[in-house]
């Protein structure tokens, strides 16, 4: 696995892999984006990039943009050495190590998230938010320029926003959308996890109770979106909420819930820790 940590020389050899002896024609890279400490969900990721690429490219940028003021850009957990390890043994053929100053000028120009979707659900209640995702992916899209790049559905409107760009800016890359890695217990993983104490590990299991219970009820043909989130709320309490919805698959609000075509998504708080988590009906 080659390491690599200035967009330079990330563009230079991905240039000569390209045009490497003995492939007929240019190779497809698949690419996964995270921001380090990674789990089995990011390992799922870039499974799925294996499967489908003949050569793999994920980058760790811990992307200061997407975080607002306050928030937990400084103690975001960063294991450096744990992820290389995981990356060389899931067969990754380039990790690329960015910094900061590498990927962002002083006088920048942001790629806005669009405005109204940019600005609902995670983006209400973290304005900014989505204009830093959306920038930073643009960016690294045009560095690495991959055949296609991976996304968990586990970040629903990260995924859905991402998809948008790609289709209003004309961009040659397939997103592949990938489901979301659970513990046992249900719990979806997640790089925040590691925040929880053991008690608000046991209090955010019923995110997915919620979840589960509503998938419970939509077997049973309860199909109206207000009984449903009610009684997700209802399971949730008293965590603080951010959101509970029924959208369809273009994310917007339904009334009912339509089988292929429903995503329900809950995002709370426990402790000082979001959470966020969804299911695709
Ligand atoms: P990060 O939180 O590190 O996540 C990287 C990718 O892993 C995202 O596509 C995310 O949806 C996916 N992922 C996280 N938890 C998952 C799980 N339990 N199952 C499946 N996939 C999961 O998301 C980001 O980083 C950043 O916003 C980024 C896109 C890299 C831009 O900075």
């Amino acid at each position: 696995m080659k390491i690599i940590s200035t967009v330079r020389e990330l563009k230079e050899y991905l240039k000569n892999i390209n045009l490497s002896v003995g492939f007929q024609g240019n190779q497809s890279i698949g690419f996964v984006p995270t921001m380090g400490a990674l789990h089995e969900g990011h390992i799922s990721l870039i499974k799925k990039a294996k499967e489908q690429n003949d050569f793999v490219v994920v980058s760790i940028f811990l992307n200061p943009t997407q975080f607002l003021k306050g928030e937990d850009l400084d103690k975001y957990p960063k294991k450096e050495v744990a992820d290389t390890k995981l990356c060389k043994l899931s067969g990754v053929d380039v990790l690329f190590f960015p910094d900061v100053d590498d990927i962002y000028t002083k006088d920048e120009a942001s790629i806005l998230a669009p405005k109204a979707r940019g600005f609902v659900l995670e983006g209400e209640s973290r304005p900014g938010h989505f204009n830093g995702v959306l920038t930073v992916v643009m960016k690294l899209l045009n560095i690495v320029n991959p055949t296609r790049a991976y996304f968990g559905k586990k970040d629903a409107q990260q995924l859905n926003l991402i998809s948008l760009m790609v289709r209003d800016f004309f961009m040659d890359v397939e997103i592949v959308p990938v489901d979301t890695v659970r513990e046992k217990d249900g719990l979806a993983l997640s790089s925040r996890n590691a925040y929880l104490s053991k008690e608000e590990r046991e209090e955010a299991l019923k995110i997915a109770t919620s979840l589960r219970n509503a998938t419970a009820m939509v077997m049973r043909g309860v199909l109206d979106s207000k009984e449903i989130t009610s009684k997700m709320r209802e399971i949730l309490s008293p965590m603080h909420i951010f959101y509970v919805e029924i959208l369809n698959r273009e994310f917007n609000q339904i009334s009912h819930v339509e089988i292929g075509n429903t995503v329900i998504l809950v995002e709370v708080r426990v402790g000082t820790t979001r959470l966020l988590d969804n299911i695709w009906l």
